[in-house]
């Protein structure tokens, strides 16, 4: 039974046990509402206190059960039930209060917490408003302000402001058991305080309209946000009993929306990634010591993302100079964490006196569980890099390349111990980014894999398995459909317009300001790399390498394809010059492109290579190249990532488009034999998303 009631003296207890997070699933709301009844009809029982076993209160309702046919007893009911008792009810919160699970405490008549719990209502998140009863109840504890914050910013508010807020009664002292039965004990006898019987605040026009001003423009494209402001106001407006019944609307209208659908395909997509047989063989090695060889930018990112998760680093650089300017580019980056509040300013101190260290003599690393190589990318280099941690790390150490495109097998083969060798690719700024490529070469071990996990969840990054390859997941998808924009490029269209339209597809930015922002360089050194390997029909962005060799390289220099002079930046005044030229030069004849037809040419670019990179193994299944677009190259979350996208379109959509641009080019369009046999077969890159067997 996940719900079970009992009595002590004159309290009834209700206890929830629903492992792993105590979600509301149909089994918990009807023992809910038994329980509720249970007390209801129990005369020796005067006030009652709900207790969540396990590591945290109810973490919402059970999203596995979204998008299927609704079970009753409903949640909103099974509130309101309590809500409605005669006898007083305390939620006793610890862990983390959310969603559904915040709406039943707000139901429960007091609210008490263990100081180290967390509140929140994240269902926008999930393209959801609160659905049982949180855009009426919430309102009238905290006013209308906070809670449309809180409903709208989907974030978790520390037990300490919830109560400053008024949304819970009490911090709990000592044991939040014996705390929440004295609260009990002493409501015990008087009337319940129902929050639905406390007045609605006062309505705030002005302030609402601003609001929805801003939601529009930081998450154009969203729609969860705005009717959930709509949905608390206009039931604020009515009766309590009226105020449910538009939420009940507002609910069951998002549940039914495709961005719902989208955002929890994301959710337990980022949990999958880590479902791997290979995962439940081994352990991981342990992360008490981690060594960093570089101290560049990346190198520094690393350490800082370390050090921030507690680990103690140790950065080895070639000679004093440069490890003591890495030492100043990691305290650069903890500053940078202090003022944004993600860290104490004193334990910036203890970090940069204790835990960090940099050093010159790889000798230095030779207790470290975990090895992370970030210097210049060249297999020269690497090599003897590894060939010299292979010298120094301890057995079983684990050790890791960051590199974004050389081959892993390759870099293993300069150690003596291929088994412990695998990739760790971060994306930059390493210390910000959630993304963590874990690269599992040819003979990478189990154990070595697992570290890579364990590391990831330690630096509370996402890890996503990746095969060897040029690029692995993301870059190698990137430079697809990278190829596919520079060409609409080169045909005709405005750089500043492709932005523009992939931005309003809901990409956090567009290629060309992504460039800018990486700076041309790197493009151009990738173009240089691969020149040799290049096919006579592969089209060269001329414009791109013109600009470099002009000079501008993105924001870095000022200039690339905006200009960063001007504040906001302009689009670079000299590039439809620069364009048109190149064009005549290479006889070009330009054409218009609508932005849908940049859409279409991009994604269809991006499935494809999408498609291969699933059918060779690279990743192991569609939701990990969606999890690895949305966390590290700024596909739109709510579009739940370029496969689930593509099945929602129609792959046979896409690969029409295919066909169809491959009347032009048919050495660039060549349909991924995976999307003809999905399509051909009538099946979707979601019937592919069960667990890998290997
Ligand atoms: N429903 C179903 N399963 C859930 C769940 C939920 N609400 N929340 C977490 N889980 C599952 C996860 O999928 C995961 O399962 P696997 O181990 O099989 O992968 C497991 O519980 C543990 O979750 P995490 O790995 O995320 O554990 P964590 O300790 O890192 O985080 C957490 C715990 C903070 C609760 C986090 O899981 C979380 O944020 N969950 C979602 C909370 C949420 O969005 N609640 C609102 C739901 S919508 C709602 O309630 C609508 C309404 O108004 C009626």
């Amino acid at each position: 039974m996940p719900v079970t009631y009992a009595r002590q003296g004159r309290i009834g207890l209700i206890t929830i046990d629903n492992p792993p997070v105590n979600a509301t699933g149909q089994a918990v709301r009807a023992g809910l509402m038994e329980a509720a009844q249970a007390f209801a009809a129990d005369d020796r029982a005067q006030a009652a206190v709900i207790f969540c076993a396990g590591r945290t209160w109810v973490a919402g309702a059970d999203i596995s059960e979204f998008g299927k046919p609704p079970q009753a007893p409903f949640l909103p009911d099974v509130i309101t039930a309590i809500e409605a008792l005669e006898k007083p009810v305390v939620a006793a919160i610890h862990g983390t209060a959310l969603g559904g699970g915040l709406e039943l405490a707000l139901g429960c008549h007091a609210r008490i917490s263990a100081p180290s719990a967390r509140m929140g209502l994240p269902e926008v998140t999930l393209g959801l408003l609160p659905g049982a009863g949180g855009t009426q109840r919430l309102p009238r504890l905290t006013g209308l302000a906070a809670a449309l914050d809180i409903i709208t910013s989907a974030r978790q508010i520390p037990a300490a402001q919830a109560l400053e807020l008024g949304l819970i009664d009490a911090l709990a002292t000592g044991d939040l058991t014996a705390d929440a039965i004295a609260l009990a004990e002493t409501l015990a006898g008087q009337p319940p305080r129902r929050t639905g019987d406390l007045p609605a605040p006062d309505a705030d026009p002005a302030a609402t309209d601003a609001l929805k001003a801003t939601l529009a423009r930081k998450l154009p494209g969203q729609i969860a946000q705005t009717i959930a402001v709509d949905v608390v106001t206009e039931g604020l407006a009515l009766p309590f009993d009226q105020g449910m019944a538009v939420e009940r609307a507002g609910f069951l209208a998002l549940m039914d929306s495709p961005q719902r659908a989208a955002l929890i395909h994301a959710f337990f997509s980022e949990r999958a990634v880590g479902h791997l047989p290979q995962l439940r063989q081994a352990q991981a090695a342990p992360l008490d010591g981690v060594g960093i060889v570089g101290g560049g930018l990346m190198g520094a990112g690393i350490a800082t993302a370390c050090l921030l998760a507690g680990l103690d680093v140790t950065l080895i650089e070639r000679d004093d100079a440069a490890a003591s300017k890495a030492r100043g580019t990691v305290a650069g980056l903890l500053d940078g964490a202090v003022a944004r509040g993600k860290l104490a300013a004193d334990r910036r101190d203890t970090i940069l006196s204790g835990a960090f260290r940099t050093d010159t003599d790889y000798a230095a690393l030779s207790k470290a569980d975990l090895l992370i190589e970030a210097v210049f990318e060249s297999m020269d280099v690497k090599h003897q890099v590894f060939a010299e941690l292979d010298r120094v790390a301890k057995p079983g150490a684990v050790l890791a390349t960051n590199t974004s495109y050389l081959d892993v097998n390759a870099i293993a083969d300069a150690t003596a111990r291929p088994g412990d060798v695998l990739g760790l690719h971060f994306f930059s700024p390493a210390h910000v980014m959630r993304l963590l490529e874990v690269v599992v070469a040819d003979r990478t071990s189990p154990r070595a894999v697992a570290t890579g996990f364990a590391l990831a969840k330690r630096l509370g990054k996402i890890a996503v398995r990746a095969g060897v390859c040029d690029g692995f997941i993301g870059n190698r998808i990137l430079s697809h459909y990278r190829a596919a924009v520079d060409a609409m490029v080169l045909d005709g269209a405005d750089p500043i317009a492709v932005d523009r339209a992939l931005t309003d597809f809901g990409f956090a930015m567009g290629p060309y300001a992504v460039t800018d922002l990486a700076g041309l360089d790197i493009g151009y050194m990738t173009r240089q790399r691969k020149a040799a390997d290049r096919h006579p029909r592969d089209r060269v962005p001329v414009f791109a390498d013109r600009l470099y060799e002009q000079g501008h390289l993105g924001r870095k220099s000022g200039r690339g394809y905006y200009d960063y002079a001007a504040k906001p930046p302009v689009p670079n005044p000299d590039l439809p010059a620069l364009l048109v030229a190149v064009r005549a030069e290479l006889g070009l004849t330009p054409r218009d492109f609508t932005d849908a037809e940049i859409v279409a040419r991009t994604m269809a670019a991006l499935v494809n290579e999408a498609a291969r990179v699933v059918a060779d193994g690279t990743a192991a299944r569609p939701l990990d190249v969606d999890v690895v677009m949305l966390n590290g190259y700024g596909f739109p979350r709510w579009r739940g990532g370029p496969m689930h996208w593509a099945d929602a379109h129609g792959l046979d959509r896409i690969l029409a488009d295919i066909r169809h641009f491959a009347e032009t080019d048919d050495h660039f369009w060549r349909p991924a034999p995976l999307l003809v046999d999905l399509v051909a077969t009538g099946r979707r890159f979601a019937d592919l998303n069960k667990e890998p067997q290997s």
